[in-house]
């Protein structure tokens, strides 16, 4: 099977699987992330074939939607690439990139080696700021009963994966949480200049929260 019909079927893949999912990890979250990775990838020299497939399975399993299992992601990802026989070096490549893919608190450094995991990483990331970011978290925060805000609960900054895991704070602590350090942990030149336009309306975003919760505006 070539690249491209591979690629194909992997996104109607992805899109069956995930499709009409509530969370905000569903298929148009894949296919945004797609989209950007590609618009990433065009000003690196990044074997595309691997960032595409990444990008698409990237969250064909997520732990936090399975029962925690971190497993289960990378796991599924591979055996969907053996059943198209896709060469074991790009298989192994897409499978890493799945594994280290996950935000895993504000004081744990994100390790990340290969070019095209950075890019997939930073495509994902992307997606979990600006208007949609901010979309994508309330739509997160009510699936697992969150409250919206709380003023007398303020946010912590998780020390290790196992501690934000185990996190239940409101929504709005999530922006303190992730949201707002994503523009500092992103590693290609293009993602970037993006982070920094979607950080800017977020904080903006939020200075509105404050004042309407106050009846100030
Ligand atoms: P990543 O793919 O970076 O590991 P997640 O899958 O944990 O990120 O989260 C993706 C998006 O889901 C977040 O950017 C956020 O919008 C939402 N989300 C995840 N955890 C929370 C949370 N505790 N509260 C609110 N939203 C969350
Ligand atoms: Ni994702």
């Amino acid at each position: 099977m070539n690249k491209t019909l591979i690629i194909k079927k992997t996104a109607e893949y992805a899109k069956k699987i995930l499709e009409g999912e509530g969370s905000g990890h569903d298929w148009w979250h894949v296919y945004r992330v797609w989209q950007i990775a590609k618009e990433i990838g065009k000003t690196e020299k990044a074997d595309m074939f691997v960032v595409e497939l990444a990008a698409l399975l990237h969250d064909i399993a997520d732990y936090k939607l399975h029962g925690g299992d971190e497993e289960i992601g990378p796991k599924t990802a591979e055996k969907w690439l053996k059943k198209l026989s896709v060469e074991k070096k790009s298989s192994d490549q897409v499978v890493d990139i799945i594994r280290n893919i996950n935000f895993k608190g504000a004081k744990v450094k994100h390790d990340i080696k290969a070019l095209e995991g950075k890019i997939v990483f930073d495509a994902d990331k992307l997606d979990a700021m600006g208007a949609i970011g901010i979309a994508r978290t309330f739509a997160f925060g009510g699936h697992m009963d969150r409250e919206i805000y709380n003023p007398n609960v303020k946010p912590y900054l998780h020390k290790s994966f196992e501690e934000y895991k185990n996190g239940k704070s409101h929504t709005i602590n999530h922006f303190y949480e992730k949201l707002l350090l994503l523009k500092n942990i992103m590693h290609t030149k293009t993602a970037k200049k993006i982070a920094k336009r979607r950080h800017k309306y977020m904080e903006e975003y939020l200075e509105k929260f404050y004042k309407e919760w106050e009846g100030k505006e």
